[in-house]
C-alpha cells in the first residue's frame, strides 16, 4: 500500500498525518500569493525573511534552555545548546545569500508594499537580544559563584567546562556579528550606500551595530590575557 494512501489519524487540520503534525496547510497560506503582490520576487524576500524568524524562534529556545541549564549549574548542557544555537544563526546567515539576486528595480517595487515594516521590528531578533542580556547575567552569576575572573577562564584549559560554555558563548557572539556583516552586505548590493531604510534609519549606520557585543566581558577578557605585566616579564598566564 503507498504510504500516501494511509488514513490520517492525528487530530488536527489536513489530509495526511503529516500535513497535520507539521501544521503545512497553515505554514504554506502565510505567504502572499500572486493575485497580492505587487512583484512575483515578492515570494523570495517574504520566505527568507519566514525561515529567518522560524530559526531565529529556535535560536531563542535553545538560548533559554542553556539559560536554564545554568541555572541548575549544568555547563555542559548548556554549551550543548549554546552549539546548536550558533548552527541556527549560521543557516540563517548562509540563506541571506540569495537575495543578491534580488534586482533593486524589483526591490524598489516590492518596498511601496512594506508600510514601515523594517527588521528593527524582527521579533526573532527581539528574543535573541533578550535572552543574550539573560545569559550574560547567568554567567557572570555563575563566575562569581566559582569566584573566578572572565580573565581566569581562559587561563585555564580549553577543555575545562567553563572554558568551553565561554567559547559556546563567543561563538554566539561571533554569529550575531557574522550575520550582521552579511546582512549589511546584502542590503547595500541591493538598495546601495547612503540610503534610508523603510524606518528612515541611515543604512550606513549598520555595521557600527557590527561591533557590538553581546558578551561583552568575555571579550574584555581576552584584552586582559594581553595586558603588558609591570615587570616587562612573561604574563604568569602564558603557559603551553
Ligand atoms: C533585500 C534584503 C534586505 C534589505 C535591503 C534590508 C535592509 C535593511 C535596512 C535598510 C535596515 C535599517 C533599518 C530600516 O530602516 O529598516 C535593516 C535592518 C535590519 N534588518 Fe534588514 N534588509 C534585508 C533583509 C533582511 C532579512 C532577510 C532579515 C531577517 C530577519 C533582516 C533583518 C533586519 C534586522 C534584524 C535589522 C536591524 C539591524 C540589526 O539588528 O543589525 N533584514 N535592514
Amino acid at each position: 500500500m503507498p504510504v500516501s494512501s494511509l488514513p490520517a489519524v492525528l487530530p488536527g487540520a489536513g489530509p495526511t498525518d503529516y500535513a497535520r503534525y507539521m501544521r503545512t496547510d497553515a505554514l504554506l497560506s502565510l505567504q502572499r500569493g500572486p493575485t497580492e503582490w505587487v512583484h512575483p520576487d515578492e515570494l523570495l524576500f517574504q520566505i527568507v525573511h519566514q525561515a529567518s524568524e522560524l530559526w531565529l524562534k529556535l535560536c531563542g529556545s535553545l538560548l533559554s534552555r542553556a539559560f536554564t541549564h545554568l541555572g541548575v549549574g549544568q555547563p555542559g548542557a548548556a554549551e550543548l545548546q549554546l552549539r546548536r544555537a550558533s548552527e541556527t544563526l549560521r543557516l540563517t546567515t548562509d540563506q541571506l545569500h540569495i537575495l543578491r539576486s534580488l534586482p533593486p528595480a524589483h526591490f524598489a517595487v516590492i518596498r511601496t508594499a512594506l508600510g514601515t515594516g523594517s527588521g528593527f521590528e524582527s521579533p526573532g531578533w527581539r528574543l535573541l537580544r533578550a535572552a543574550t542580556t539573560e545569559l550574560d547575567i547567568a554567567f557572570s552569576r555563575l563566575l562569581s559563584e566559582h569566584r573566578i575572573a572572565p580573565a581566569d577562564v581562559y587561563r585555564g584549559q580549553p577543555s575545562d567546562p567553563l572554558y568551553r560554555l565561554a567559547e559556546a558563548l563567543v561563538e554566539v557572539d561571533e554569529r550575531i556579528a557574522l550575520w550582521r556583516t552579511e546582512h549589511y552586505s546584502v542590503a547595500t548590493r541591493v538598495i546601495g550606500q547612503g540610503v534610508l531604510g523603510t524606518r528612515h534609519t541611515p543604512i550606513d549606520s549598520l555595521p557600527a551595530l557590527i561591533a557590538h557585543r553581546r558578551f561583552p566581558t568575555l571579550w574584555e577578557a581576552r584584552k586582559d590575557l594581553f595586558a603588558a605585566p609591570a615587570d616587562g616579564a612573561c604574563p604568569r598566564s602564558v603557559r603551553p
